[in-house]
């Protein structure tokens, strides 16, 4: 036990020198009143007090809230099933099937669907949910196969190469799975969705390529009625699935598969993260079904609207500073974009993002600068190895519950902690030249003697 015990902790302290042990948060409860650039609630569904009233008048009505009892294949939960229908036409999906979690979802997807013999190709920054499925499903190691993000060229190489050497997957015998996310929560980068569903369309004629996409952080913000980039685009019919999750703009906790009958009938049959639990409690099905009202009603997408236009703002007001900045001490990615028209479900692409990174190397000095400002500004530092080495950010969420001034507050706050630094390492340069000219100085001195 007490070797147990310290590799644990040799472990964790590991972490701790190399700065990237991880805590929870604390409580960002402070006297002063504080904005939360950090979690994912986009909309700011989850302190609406709309949701929370239609929430608990629901609540009052309902026949029953608490606790589901069991595994969906030992209860028949009725208001799941609702909720599923009400998925499926919503959304333009022949079958929906409820998850725990998106996290859930990815592991039971990946690690049963994919067959002996297939192969998956996936985005470089695709969530730790979709490794973990791929690692447990019963594909050989050698056929999960990395492309660069959101490089299409790359895909279609790896694909070029794989059909030149695989009979199987020219003959349609085996199929290759294209995992990647609309939204990616770390850049704020969009996939090129109608580039990719074309590759695959072009390079397997068959029909055995197939591609799902983890709509995780776009669902409630883009699409008509926030459904997403695959309905803005129109790609419904031809991507295998579409994972949509409740824990983000949506305010709530859980998730949707969108597929096949016959793949929704597979999951309910081999998918252990499904089968081996107990299905979300009636509660958390009627708060996402009142969080779909206010998708369905346009309430949630003038939120959306002003959310996206937070984001141009963000980045016109930051853009300008940035230039006057090192940009080995801070910068934006290259492709963020600001031009995109005001309307969240017009398809031009890509279109402004909630999610917006800002590069350096000092991201726990930023946020922690942030944070104690007058009015703590929240942000999160990411470092290796959530994000690859060299490429260490302070994540800004922007939500529709901000307002203008909080965002150019947040510009300030970033404004001024650069110019600080800058500051200090001019302090810093001219103590060292000051200490290597009396070093000079000692050196002649001692040459003399
Ligand atoms: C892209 C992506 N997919 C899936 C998940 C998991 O969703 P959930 O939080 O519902 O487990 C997340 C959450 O971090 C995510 O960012």
């Amino acid at each position: 036990m007490s070797s147990l015990n310290d590799k644990l902790a040799a472990a964790l302290s590991s972490r701790e020198k190399r700065h990237i042990r991880r805590r929870l948060p604390v409580s960002t409860s402070t006297v002063l009143p504080s904005a939360d650039f950090t979690s994912n609630d986009y909309l700011s569904l989850a302190t609406s007090l709309t949701l929370r009233s239609a929430f608990q008048s629901a609540l009052s009505v309902a026949p029953q809230i608490l606790g589901s009892g069991g595994s969906r294949l030992l209860v028949p939960a009725p208001a799941h099933v609702a909720l599923e229908s009400r998925l499926e036409r919503f959304f333009d999906a022949e079958k929906a099937l409820l998850f725990n979690s998106g996290f859930d979802a990815n592991v039971a997807f990946f690690s049963a669907i994919p067959q002996p013999g297939d192969v998956v190709l996936y985005d470089e920054h695709i969530h730790a949910s979709v490794h973990d499925g791929m690692t447990a499903s019963r594909v050989d190691s050698s056929s999960l196969i990395k492309f660069p993000h959101n490089s299409v060229a790359a895909l279609k190489r790896s694909l070029r190469k794989l059909l030149h050497e695989r009979d199987d997957l020219r003959d349609g015998k085996a199929s290759a799975f294209v995992a990647v996310e609309s939204l990616y929560s770390m850049d704020g980068t969009f996939a090129p969705l109608q580039e990719i569903v074309h590759c695959v369309e072009e390079m397997l004629p068959r029909g055995n390529g197939y591609v799902i996409v983890d709509e995780a952080h776009a669902t409630g913000i883009y699409g008509p009625q926030g459904r997403g980039m695959v309905a803005a685009l129109g790609l419904e019919g031809r991507v295998l699935a579409r994972l949509h999750t409740f824990g983000k703009a949506l305010a709530g906790s859980g998730a949707a598969i969108l597929t096949t009958e016959l793949i929704r009938d597979y999951l309910l049959n081999y998918a252990r993260p499904l089968i081996y639990t107990t299905t979300l409690t009636y509660a958390n099905v009627i708060a996402v079904e009142c969080a779909f009202d206010m998708l369905e009603n346009g309430s949630a997408g003038v939120l959306a609207l002003h959310l996206l236009d937070l984001s141009r703002y963000f980045l016109e007001l930051l853009r300008p500073h940035l230039q006057s900045a090192p940009p080995e001490l801070l910068c934006l990615p290259d492709n963020l974009s600001v031009d995109s028209p005001q309307d969240p479900s017009n398809t031009s692409f890509p279109p402004p993002t909630p999610i917006i990174p800002l590069l350096t190397p000092h991201p726990h000095s930023l946020a922690a600068h942030l944070a104690s400002l007058p009015r703590p500004l929240f942000t999160k530092a990411i470092t290796w190895p959530t994000v690859p080495v060299g490429a260490s950010r302070v994540r800004v969420c922007l939500h529709a519950g901000h307002t203008r001034d909080d965002v150019k507050k947040l510009v300030e706050g970033v404004v001024d902690w650069v110019q600080a630094w800058l500051v200090r390492e001019r302090e810093e340069a001219r103590h060292w030249l000051n200490m290597a000219e009396v070093e000079g100085v000692g050196v002649w001195m001692e040459s003399k003697l």
